[in-house]
């Protein structure tokens, strides 16, 4: 939806600061800032971590980006953007300045009212740890982390230089209100963190299940792995979340082009819980 009401008009952005993230020059995060404060006012009274937004080159065309920052961070939207295609590609030439098309925030986001009091287990990898992100530093606020349990964020890439927001997740290890444990795939020298694959460290730490949710956001192949491992410590499918990613157009439930069986991914999730995912047809 857009401050003028037509859900496929963009609002006007534009791009305030580009960061490479990744070594091997595939993941760049842009901070969007709005033109318009009404636009700006409507998005911050929508926003929650997990939904996420239409962006749209003109003249290239529109994409689903998973919103990578919390709302207090600042004036801006931040997304991160795995160069894999005709968009991603002349968003990664883009420079700061350039205008951007915007529709959001989009889809249901993380239900973080229901897991007020009780432990979170986050589980991420690759490049869709950008919502686990926004999640992670929503709940690391002064004023919110008292709402929640423990927080435990299991986060994996292929190598270190792979890892996103590296400075601002390093500073994770500092504080006490956070058990944040990094993996790699395999052993590379002076790594003094875990090695494995994310599904048999997740294994290896045996997050509790006491009042505790987990939410898991990675590589399909990854999330597969892990979900066994999950209900094997204890989680009943009811408790454990997932961020989908499926072939989108319209983003609110229009087109038809994005559903599963009687639920829209885009309007209906990304979020939704295993028990959910287990009551649809197996064409994910
Ligand atoms: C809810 C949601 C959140 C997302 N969040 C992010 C994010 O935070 N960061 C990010 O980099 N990407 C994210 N994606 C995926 C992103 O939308 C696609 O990578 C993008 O559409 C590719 O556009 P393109 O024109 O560059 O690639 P195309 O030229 O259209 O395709 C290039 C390659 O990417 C594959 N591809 C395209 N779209 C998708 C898709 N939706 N899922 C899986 N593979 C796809 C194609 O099959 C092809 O192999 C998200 C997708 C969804 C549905
Ligand atoms: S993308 Fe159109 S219905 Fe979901």
């Amino acid at each position: 939806m857009t401050s003028n009401n037509n859900p496929y008009q963009p609002m006007p952005m534009r791009i305030a600061r580009m960061s490479m993230e990744t070594d091997d020059q595939s993941l760049m995060s842009f901070e969007l800032e709005f033109e318009r404060q009404e636009d700006q006012d409507r998005f911050f009274s929508l926003y929650r971590p997990g939904q996420f937004c239409q962006l749209s080159v003109f003249g290239k065309g529109e994409a689903p980006f998973g919103v990578a920052s919390a709302a207090w961070e600042g004036d801006f939207v931040r997304f991160t953007v795995n160069k894999v295609g005709t968009l991603t590609r002349t968003m990664h030439a883009m420079r700061p300045g350039d205008p951007i098309g915007m529709r959001g925030p989009l889809g249901n986001g993380f239900p973080l009212e229901a897991w007020e009091g009780m432990n979170l287990v986050v589980v991420g990898g690759g490049c869709a740890f950008t919502t686990l992100y926004a999640l992670v530093n929503h709940v690391l606020q002064p004023d919110v982390r008292a709402k929640y349990g423990e927080l435990m964020m299991i986060y994996g890439a292929r190598t270190p230089g792979l890892f996103m927001y590296k400075a601002d997740i390093a500073s994770w290890y500092d504080r006490r209100d956070i058990k944040f444990c990094q993996a790699i795939d395999v052993h590379q020298e002076g790594w003094c963190h875990y090695t494995g694959y994310v599904p048999d460290v997740t294994k290896e730490i045996g997050p509790s299940e006491e009042n505790a949710v987990a939410i898991v956001c990675g590589p399909p192949i990854m999330n597969r792995f892990t979900f066994p491992v999950l209900s094997d410590l204890g989680f009943p499918p009811e408790r454990i979340y997932l961020s989908l990613e499926k072939r989108m157009k319209c983003g609110i439930g229009k087109c038809g082009r994005c559903n599963i069986g009687h639920e829209y991914i885009c309007k209906d999730g990304p979020v939704f819980t295993l028990a959910q995912l287990q009551q649809l047809p197996n064409d994910l």
